[in-house]
């Protein structure tokens, strides 16, 4: 080869390769664009966040003694390793999950969508997945807990988001804290171990294509970013692949590091902004002092406090995701059914 012809080779390269990069650049999105993709969820206002795992069999009690904390904590909390947590998979048979009455019961509470928990920081997958063994299709429930509440919220007109840990107790790729505990139990800052990252990063994109192809999520709600081993740089990266597989979704900040991301909306957790800001947000707030369903946790906010919350976030421009536990056999305990229902009602009189 000449060199002319190498140098207008290697142009036509470069050209091709920085075409597919800005092709694949969904962060800098014009002004219009973005707006018109988070029409319906800026419009939505409210929804409900769902924490449902392995721990909701617990309800935060392991071996006889209470554990402070989220239930969802449990096994960083007690600091119970990931083999004998695992033996809960076992025992994981929700009965009375019904996501018809889930679906309703958020419709009538004046909510427009939900988001669960696919995968949160245990590494319990609710649904089927081609990728894992630790996953619903391996307990004696074997139902597919995404299939049936993706379809109900189809049929019922709710939008239809998916929660999912970027930490993973339970993948071989990481590795209990060996600092020890920092207050959030032992398995907050989980490592990553040396030269596995990107055989997780594989694992995490199989997955999330996952819940786009099988289960049409309309969000993507991350969370576990305060990791030192996760950045701004796999965060996009993992932002640009996912629009790339359903250009409208719509992500949560947590996909890269909160502190500094704020696309496609900030998430404010158990507070919410004082004024409205110069981006999209939503704040997730239990209905009781737990995320995942907690026996002892009896400390239900009533219906006037929910109504306030809503209307005060909703005015600075937020919206407001409000979250269940239920508990193993799958079903919301009554109060927060009630509370909902109450709060729902004072929203259709005003
Ligand atoms: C916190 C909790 C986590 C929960 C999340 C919801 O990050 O650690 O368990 O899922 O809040 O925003």
């Amino acid at each position: 080869m000449t060199k002319v012809k190498f140098l207008v080779l290697s142009l036509l390269i470069t050209a091709v390769t920085m075409n597919a990069q800005v092709k694949n650049n969904f962060i800098n999105e014009p002004q219009a664009d973005f707006e018109n993709r988070m029409q319906w969820f800026t419009d939505a206002g409210y929804g409900m966040f769902i924490h449902f795992g392995l721990y909701s069999q617990l309800g935060g009690v392991w071996k006889g003694d209470s554990i402070d904390g989220y239930s969802e904590w449990i096994q960083s909390k007690a600091d119970i390793a990931s083999q004998e947590y695992a033996m809960l998979t076992h025992t994981f048979n929700p009965v009375d999950f019904d996501a018809e009455f889930i679906v309703k019961t958020a419709k009538a509470a004046g909510m427009k969508y939900l988001v669960i928990t696919t995968k949160h920081h245990e590494g319990f997958c609710l649904w089927d997945s081609k990728y894992t063994n630790f996953d619903v299709a391996s307990t004696p429930f074997k139902r597919d807990i995404l299939a049936e509440l993706s379809a109900s919220c189809k049929k019922h007109g709710i939008r239809f988001g998916t929660y999912y840990s970027i930490i993973d107790w339970h993948h071989p790729s990481q590795e209990r804290n060996i600092d020890g505990n920092d207050g959030w139990g032992w398995w907050a800052e989980i490592r990553m171990k040396t030269g596995r990252k990107q055989e997780y990063i594989t694992y995490m994109k199989n997955q999330i294509k996952e819940l786009i192809d099988n289960y049409d999520t309309d969000i993507l709600w991350f969370d576990g970013d305060w990791v030192h081993w996760w950045n701004n740089e796999v965060g996009t990266d993992l932002y640009n692949y996912i629009r790339g597989l359903k250009p409208e979704i719509i992500i949560n900040n947590r996909v890269a590091k909160r502190s500094n991301f704020t696309k496609d909306f900030g998430t404010p957790e158990q507070v919410h902004l004082d004024e409205a800001v110069n981006y999209e947000w939503e704040a997730c707030y239990t209905i009781n002092g737990s995320w995942g369903y907690k026996i002892a946790d009896t400390n239900w906010k009533q219906p006037q406090e929910i109504y306030d919350k809503l209307k005060d976030i909703n005015a600075k421009g937020g919206n407001l995701l409000l979250n269940i536990g239920p508990d193993g056999n799958g079903n919301i305990p009554e109060e927060s059914v009630r509370v909902l229902l109450e709060a729902g009602g004072m929203l259709n009189k005003k």
